[in-house]
């Protein structure tokens, strides 16, 4: 289905697409909009902090987008994810915005991003450190026609999504880490939190969220996660653009819906084990109350972890705490 943008991103995209000079006459003839109008555009995004240089009788060229804006990820998202969006400066947390969303019946591929969340939520109850204008903070809304057992696909792809927009963007080497942390060298780069509303036998909505340490400075890192968390720019010791990014992971979500919706999830399955960093590990794994330990032999087409015990039989895990033991 084609998307139709709306006028601040198709004048950010035709300025984008320009190797120099747009003149007022093209602008305002493709957006259909007087020259006054487009005036008035431009000193939108200025305002939004885009540096635009206007030139009589000239035209108009981009001189420098900003780092990360709604206009932009929306003009590089080219699926159906980030039609709808929500651009905040701060909020609680993306996915509580998302799902309150969802549950007013926004659309399937609706964005929340946030520069900053003052309640970030990780799994299993934890804190998400969310500090401002350094790295990606996105939740969206999903309408899959899924089972709800089937859930954890949508984490998987995701995780998927987020390592190949990473890998994609930054040349860095990224693993998952059962079920469905980003790693970079052993660190945690990012992490996804999927939380779902459910009929008994198809999801309604779900909404995955997603965090992941960009421009984050090793100072910013508090010191209880230092030593086990990283950012893109601590591994590659330079600072990446949000927009692409966050661009890049929202076509390859896109594209890997489409895949499941057309071939099933056996394609989407072997690329999250080509991308594990966990199979045939030895690993402890804390689901509730239980710890177990073990090989960690597979997913199976849910998603659960496969676990050879030391007793040799094989448990099946949905979703847990899971540490390398060596
Ligand atoms: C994890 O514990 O690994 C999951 C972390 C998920 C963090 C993201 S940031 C955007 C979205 N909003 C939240 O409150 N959490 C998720």
């Amino acid at each position: 289905m084609k998307r139709s943008k709306t006028g601040d991103e198709r004048l950010v995209k035709l300025l984008e697409k320009a190797s120099g000079f747009v003149s007022g006459q093209e602008a305002g003839g493709t957006l259909g909009i007087t020259r006054a109008a487009l005036w008035k555009r431009i000193n939108a995004l200025r305002a939004r902090g885009f540096n635009i240089e206007a030139r009589r009788g000239i035209g108009y060229r981009l001189v420098e987008a900003p780092e990360f804006s709604a206009e932009g990820l929306k003009s590089s998202a080219r699926g159906r994810l980030g039609r709808a969006m929500v651009f905040l400066d701060e909020t609680g947390s993306t996915n509580d915005v998302a799902m309150g969303l969802a549950a007013e019946g926004a659309p399937h591929g609706t964005v929340v991003v946030a520069e900053r969340q003052s309640r970030g939520k990780g799994r299993l109850g934890r804190r998400w450190v969310s500090p401002p204008g350094a790295n990606i903070y996105m939740s969206v809304v999903l309408r899959p026609a899924l089972h709800p057992r089937d859930a954890t696909l949508l984490t998987l792809l995701s995780s998927v999504a987020c390592a190949y927009a990473i890998i994609e963007r930054t040349g860095l080497e990224v693993k998952i880490k059962w079920p469905n942390d980003i790693q970079v060298s052993g660190r945690k780069l990012g992490g996804i939190l999927l939380e779902t509303r459910a009929e008994p036998d198809v999801i309604s909505y779900a909404v995955v969220g997603m965090g992941i340490n960009v421009n984050m400075k090793a100072s910013d890192f508090p010191a209880s996660i230092k030593e086990i968390a990283t950012s893109v720019l601590k591994e590659t010791g330079r600072r990446h653009r949000r927009t692409p990014l966050a661009a890049a992971i929202l076509n390859h979500m896109s594209d890997e819906l489409k895949t499941l919706e057309k071939e099933g999830r056996k394609p989407l399955l072997k690329k999250w084990r080509e991308l594990s960093s966990t199979l045939g590990m030895k690993v402890k794994v804390t689901e509730g109350e239980e710890t177990l330990t073990g090989t960690a032999m597979g997913i199976d087409d849910e998603g659960r972890l496969i676990l050879r015990l030391s007793n040799r039989k094989l448990r099946k895990i949905s979703s847990g705490d899971l540490v390398m033991v060596g």
